[in-house]
This record gives C-alpha cells, sequence and structure tokens, in this order.
C-alpha cells in the first residue's frame, strides 16, 4: 500500500519535483560530505570521503531509498584547513558544479547547491542562466541554498571586506528578486537596482516550474523574513546546541518565529533541521558508539574549529549557533544536533521533532555510506511505520 503511494507519487508528472516532496509528511535529506572530515573531527577512521565517486554513491543510495533532497556546503578555507592532525576542511568540491555533475546521473531527487551570492563578481544574471539551465537538465529538481557568507576571512579571500549582517539579507532580497524577475518575466528585464543593474536581459529557456527552488540556511530574525519572502525550505540548526532535550525545548518559539513571518508574506515555508545520527541495535549501543566517536576528537582541529566560529573572537558573525556550548568531544561527532540511540529512539526523536515544527531533517552521519545503508534498513522502515513518511 504504502509503496504503490509512493510509486505513484513518484510517477506523478502533473507534479512538479518541489510539490512532490512536499506532499511527504516530514522531509528527509542528506548533507553530502563534499568537504574532507564531512562535519566530525574525529581522527578515527571511516568511509566518509569528499570525492566525487563517494559522493556521487550517496546520492543514488539516497535517491534509491527515496530520500527528498541532497545538497553540499560551500566553504573557502585556507590551506591547512582547521590544522590539526586531520586538516579537517581543507579539501572540498563545490557544492554547485557537484550537484550539477549529479543531475545527469539521478532521476528524481532534489538536487540543491549552496552559493555565496554576494562573494566575487555574481551577476544575477548568471545565476538565472546557469540555474534555468540545470532547472532543464534535472527535469525541474535543482535549486539554490543561498547563503550571504558569514565568515570574514572568506570575503577577504575575494578582496572584499564582510558586510554587516542584516544588511548582507538586504543584498541577497535585491539578488533574488531579480533572479526571480529574469526566471518568471517572458519578456526582457531593465532594473536599476542598489547593487545591480540589468538592461535588456533574458533568459531563455524559462524554468520548468516557474522558478528553480529557493532554500537559505539561516537562526536569525533576518534570515527567517528572507526565508519567509523567498524560500521553499530553510534549513535551520538547533538554537542551543548538539542536546537532544534542550533543542526540543527551545525549538517550538523558534520554529513558530519562521512559521509568522511565512504567514505574514502570505506563505508557507517549511524549517529543515540537521541532526547527525548515531544510531545502534540498542540505545547502549549507541551510546557506547558515541562515546568512542567523542574520545576521538581532533583537538587543536576541534579548538580551531570552535575559535573561527565563535562570534566575540572568531571570523563568524552567525546567529545561528552563537548560543550554543560545545562539551568536549562533540566536535568530533559534528554537526548541530545529536541524535543517538537505537532506531526506535531515533524515529521517536523525529517525532519530537516534528511536534517541535520541524518540517523535516537533512542528515549527516559518522560513516556516511554504511551509516546510510543502515539507516535505510532499521530507520526508514519505522518512520513509515510512524507516518513520517509515505
Ligand atoms: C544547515 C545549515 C547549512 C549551512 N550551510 C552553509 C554553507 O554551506 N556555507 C556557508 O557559508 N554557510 C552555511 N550556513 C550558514 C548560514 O548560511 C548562515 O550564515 C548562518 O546560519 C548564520 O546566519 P544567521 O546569522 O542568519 O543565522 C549553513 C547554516 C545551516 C544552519
Amino acid at each position: 500500500m504504502t509503496h504503490a503511494y509512493t510509486a505513484s507519487l513518484a510517477d506523478d508528472t502533473t507534479l512538479s519535483p518541489l510539490e512532490r516532496v512536499r506532499l511527504q509528511p516530514f522531509n528527509l535529506g542528506l548533507f553530502l560530505p563534499i568537504q574532507n572530515g564531512g562535519w566530525s573531527i574525529s581522527t578515527l577512521p571511516r568511509s566518509t570521503d569528499w570525492r566525487f565517486d563517494y559522493n556521487a554513491r550517496l546520492t543514488l543510495q539516497a535517491e534509491a531509498l527515496g530520500f527528498d533532497l541532497v545538497f553540499g556546503l560551500a566553504q573557502w578555507m585556507p590551506k591547512g584547513g582547521y590544522g590539526g592532525k586531520t586538516n579537517f576542511r581543507e579539501v572540498s568540491l563545490d557544492s554547485f558544479i557537484t550537484t550539477a555533475a549529479l543531475s545527469a546521473i539521478t532521476q528524481r531527487i532534489l538536487l540543491i547547491s549552496t552559493i555565496h551570492v554576494l562573494y566575487g563578481p555574481w551577476h544575477p544574471l548568471h545565476l538565472a542562466k546557469i540555474g534555468a539551465t540545470l532547472d532543464h537538465i534535472s527535469g525541474g529538481r535543482w535549486g539554490v541554498n543561498l547563503v550571504t557568507g558569514h565568515i570574514a576571512d572568506e570575503a577577504r579571500m575575494f578582496g572584499q571586506t564582510r558586510e554587516e549582517h542584516d544588511s548582507r539579507y538586504a543584498r541577497a532580497a535585491e539578488f533574488v528578486e531579480i533572479l526571480d524577475q529574469l526566471w518568471r518575466t517572458d519578456s526582457n528585464v531593465t532594473i536599476e537596482g542598489k547593487h545591480w543593474t540589468l538592461n535588456d536581459a533574458y533568459v531563455s529557456p524559462r524554468p520548468l516550474h516557474g522558478r528553480p527552488i529557493l532554500i537559505n540556511a539561516t537562526g536569525s530574525k533576518a534570515g527567517f523574513e528572507f526565508g519567509a519572502r523567498y524560500s521553499d525550505f530553510v534549513f535551520i540548526p538547533s538554537p542551543v546546541g548538539v542536546q537532544l532535550e534542550p533543542t526540543l525545548a527551545a525549538l517550538p518559539k523558534f520554529t513558530e518565529g519562521l512559521r509568522l513571518a511565512a504567514a505574514a508574506a502570505g506563505r508557507e515555508v517549511r524549517p529543515i533541521i540537521n541532526p547527525t545520527i548515531v544510531s545502534a541495535a540498542s540505545d547502549d549501543d549507541a551510546l557506547a558508539r558515541y562515546e568512542r566517536i567523542r574520545a576521538s576528537e581532533d583537538t587543536e582541529a576541534a579548538a580551531n574549529f570552535n575559535a573561527r566560529m565563535n562570534p566575540k573572537t572568531g571570523s563568524s558573525d552567525a546567529h545561528a549557533w552563537s548560543k550554543h556550548e560545545r562539551r568536549a568531544g562533540e566536535r568530533a561527532v559534528g554537526g548541530n544536533l545529536h541524535l543517538v540511540g537505537s532506531p526506535h529512539r531515533i524515529v521517536d526523536d523525529m517525532l519530537r521533532l516534528r511536534d517541535a515544527g520541524c518540517g523535516g531533517v537533512q542528515l549527516t552521519f559518522f560513516d556516511f555510506e554504511q551509516d546510510l545503508a543502515d539507516f535505510g534498513t532499521h530507520i526508514l522502515p519505522l518512520m513509515r511505520e510512524a507516518g513520517l513518511r509515505l
């Protein structure tokens, strides 16, 4: 029954890919590890690999399991990355090019490229044309995770000074409004904007479904207001840190902020949170695995990461993580919310995240290929039973 419905959803060509995934009660995404170390600043050996072949296998695996979307992060790192024993995140594939390549080998899954639209000389006309092209290649499955760049050192790489937090969102809003006009207006577009000018600009082919998918990743008021006006999904962090119970206590007010902002704009936007799942057959086994990972932290790289992300002392001005407190070893697991336990417990955690206002999860794992396979075998069927997935 469930399978028949899933198959008919997947085959329903009257729905756009975005409309199809919006029918899912709880969305499921995979955050691809296109950077060395993924999210886990750990010295333990594991399969997780930044290379394209590995990420292509993960994407095909996620698609076969019925995941709704994959995406990768965008970062600009100096030599040595975060240093330590692992040179955490020195190496990364470009998120945009990676998802472009994935569009040719997949059929159904949404492919989201993270792009820093305010770095360098991006013109909205560039992205409108490239996006329309990928929209066609992917059959309407492509979208942008539009990030404004919270790390001052990254802007410096481009010879730029990082702009003040909220004015970045104002500039990004102009960028998106121009994109939207280029994608939707079937005539030449002339705009004299504050930051960009267009004279008789036109994009053809037109995107297949109005415009490609838009997402932003944020935990701030300005970011939520931006997402409420423009995004289809908003990737949210835990507002308070990696521990589940305090996160669940803080989430309803947090997600409500986005929901209200979206309602004021006459829209509905789904907040998607990004947990790292550490699971095993029993809660005890999962906890033992979690503690083994925590004990394996590359402490120097983790300290460098924490220092860079600290808005008071570091290079980032992100509001999203400003209230997080880090316990020793948590960076070895990585990410900003940890779900640890048996498959039943993980599904229960996801039900509680849903009840706290999350519209889905996009997942990271410690050992991606094996953990994703285990997720498909042991957790996904329970999600279906619990009504989280069709
Ligand atoms: C799930 C998630 C993914 C993100 N991915 C990226 C990324 O790939 N590149 C980037 O520069 N920032 C990324 N960010 C950071 C956001 O773009 C943003 O700068 C950060 O959340 C701070 O914004 P805020 O101050 O509006 O909360 C991500 C944030 C979240 C929550």
